[in-house]
């Protein structure tokens, strides 16, 4: 079962997209450094760390330096998933998260007596963009007697509203759980990755309407013909992309579990359905194969995003840096709304801890 009805959902996309766009045009992008200036606010940044006991969380998308700033001072780099729980888990005054709003808000909710900072609050996310809390919660209240399942790219408001949240790498073991458990879905807001789960479970799903602007630029039909010139090459597509390309796609899973795929399989080369930004995480895990980013409409007028989140994007070195320095871009939620989104959160990671969830891709 479908909430996705095309009569009513291309005038809402179009919509949605002037939206994105707004946002966009409002956020400015940071400045370009040169590398002596890269490497001094690195090293400022890290000796700040100390002296605040801060600790650095950052996706997998965000730009490279900032990844290897993570590992090399005590932080972490990982998919929305494993954010969450190590920023829950560590024993920080202070975490700054690099990514988009929604993981800062995440990290301040299973942490409320940690300060949260991030180097820009203008990053956030077109699917938490897509998924306005009053319309989302009209939604739910027209259908009382589903579990309402939402992805955890979405506001505070909005995870306070279900049941469950969910990331990319456990939503289909949870929907497996609730439908042994008898239950009809309502699912919010990606709507590529709902249909995903639909048909990998079986489950009835009733499927919000938002997507992402950049796994929704990914192409079948280029695809193809990436796959005919790259005979040796796996696919590994992450599962907000459209069912044509996931369809092709040889193991489909979350960042890390793309990750993990391309350590485990022997294929000498990989195209990539998911943020350029993975990459660097890729080529270090996996030194001797070859990565080959999936295509998307192309350098015309229809590609928006050309495979990089333009919000991951917004977050820098220098931006950090001036967060850190002056206590700036706090993260901050109302704390009844941090209780109630509280619950569906803390389900998902206990669900993950008792599972000992696997990071595995679904081949
Ligand atoms: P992951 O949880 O797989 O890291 O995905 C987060 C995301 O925003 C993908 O676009
Ligand atoms: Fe959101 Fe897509 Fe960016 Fe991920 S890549 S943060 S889903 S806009």
């Amino acid at each position: 079962m479908s909430q996705v009805d095309t009569a009513d959902s291309e005038p809402r996309l179009a919509a949605d997209t002037a939206i994105v766009k707004q946002y966009l045009d409002q956020a400015a992008m940071p400045e370009q450094l040169d590398s002596a200036e890269l490497e001094r606010y690195r090293s400022q940044v890290k000796k700040l760390m100390v002296e605040k006991n801060a600790r650095l969380v950052a996706h997998y998308y965000t730009d490279s330096l900032l990844q290897d700033l993570a590992e090399e001072s005590d932080g972490f780099v990982g998919d929305s998933l494993e954010m969450a729980r190590f920023g829950r888990e560590c024993d920080a005054d202070i975490l700054l998260v690099a990514g988009v709003r929604f993981m800062g808000e995440s990290a301040k909710i299973l942490s409320p007596d940690k300060t949260v900072l991030m180097p820009t609050l203008d990053a956030t996310c077109s699917l938490d963009i897509g998924c306005p809390i009053e319309r989302f919660a009209a939604f739910c209240n027209q259908h009382p007697e589903r579990a309402v399942v939402v992805y955890a790219n979405t506001s505070a408001a909005v995870k306070a509203r279900s049941d469950w949240v969910v990331t990319s790498s456990i939503a289909v073991d949870v929907i497996e759980h609730l439908m042994d458990q008898g239950q009809k879905i309502l699912w919010a807001p990606d709507k590529h990755l709902g249909r995903y789960i639909q048909k990998t479970t079986g489950a009835d799903i009733l499927l919000w309407d938002a997507a992402c602007i950049v796994h929704e630029e990914f192409k079948a039909r280029g695809l193809q013909d990436m796959r005919a010139l790259y005979p040796q090459a796996a696919v590994l597509a992450h599962p907000e992309s459209p069912a044509a390309v996931l369809e092709m796609a040889d193991v489909i899973g979350s960042t890390t579990q793309i990750i993990a795929a391309a350590r485990r399989l022997p294929n000498p080369e990989f195209i990539v359905a998911t943020d350029q930004g993975i990459f660097h995480k890729l080529q270090q895990e996996a030194p001797d194969k070859r990565f080959i980013i999936a295509p998307t409409a192309g350098n015309d007028a229809t590609c928006r995003s050309c495979a990089n989140c333009p919000w991951m994007g917004m977050n820098s070195v220098h931006r950090l840096y001036d967060s850190l320095l002056a206590g700036d871009n706090e993260i901050e939620v109302d704390a009844v709304l941090a209780a109630q989104a509280m619950i569906p959160l803390q389900r998902m990671l206990d669900f993950a801890s008792s599972n000992r969830l696997k990071v595995r891709g679904r081949a």
